[in-house]
């Protein structure tokens, strides 16, 4: 994988006065998504919603981390972690994440996610952290060019 585009190293700060919300059906397709998760995806609601969440999917992040998600959200519990994404533009945001489940009458309907800020110092150890995990078989690696 190659990326060329300068908005790669951006980062956007996550507003500390906002929590980003979405849900997904069982298959992780997007079926509601706030103003604030809007924003910061640089997605409109329109374009987000019935989309896949890895619409937001970071390179730098390793599979493993969402093969974990999945497993504990499966088995009814709450995942917490944090989570690099990419947006619309090909700038990056991260956020501390937690999924879970939404029930109704006790049967698995949906999952939700909120997310809140991270600060500089999770960034560089998650950031750290994820590396190291990229390096594992089966990981995909990327370049970076600059121009
Ligand atoms: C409620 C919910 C929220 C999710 N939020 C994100 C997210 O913010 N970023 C992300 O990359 N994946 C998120 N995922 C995981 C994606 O569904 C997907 O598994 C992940 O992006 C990896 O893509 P892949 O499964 O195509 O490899 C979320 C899943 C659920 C159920």
């Amino acid at each position: 994988m190659q990326y060329n585009n300068s908005e790669f190293l951006i980062e956007t700060s996550v507003p500390e006065s906002e929590l980003i919300v979405s849900r997904t059906n069982l298959k992780g397709e997007i079926t509601y998504a706030n103003e604030a998760f809007a924003d910061i995806s640089g997605y409109s609601v329109d374009e987000l919603i019935g989309k896949p969440h890895n619409i937001v999917r970071h390179p730098d992040m390793p599979k493993a981390v969402f093969k974990e998600m999945w497993q504990t959200i499966k088995e009814y519990k709450k995942w917490t972690g944090f989570i690099k994404n990419m947006r619309k533009d090909g700038g990056f945001y991260w956020v501390h994440a937690e999924v879970s489940g939404i029930f109704k009458d006790h049967i698995l309907t949906e999952y939700k996610s909120i997310r809140t800020p991270m600060t500089y110092e999770q960034k560089l150890e998650a950031q750290t952290k994820y590396d190291a995990m990229k390096e594992a078989p089966g990981e995909l690696k990327r370049k970076v060019i600059y121009e």
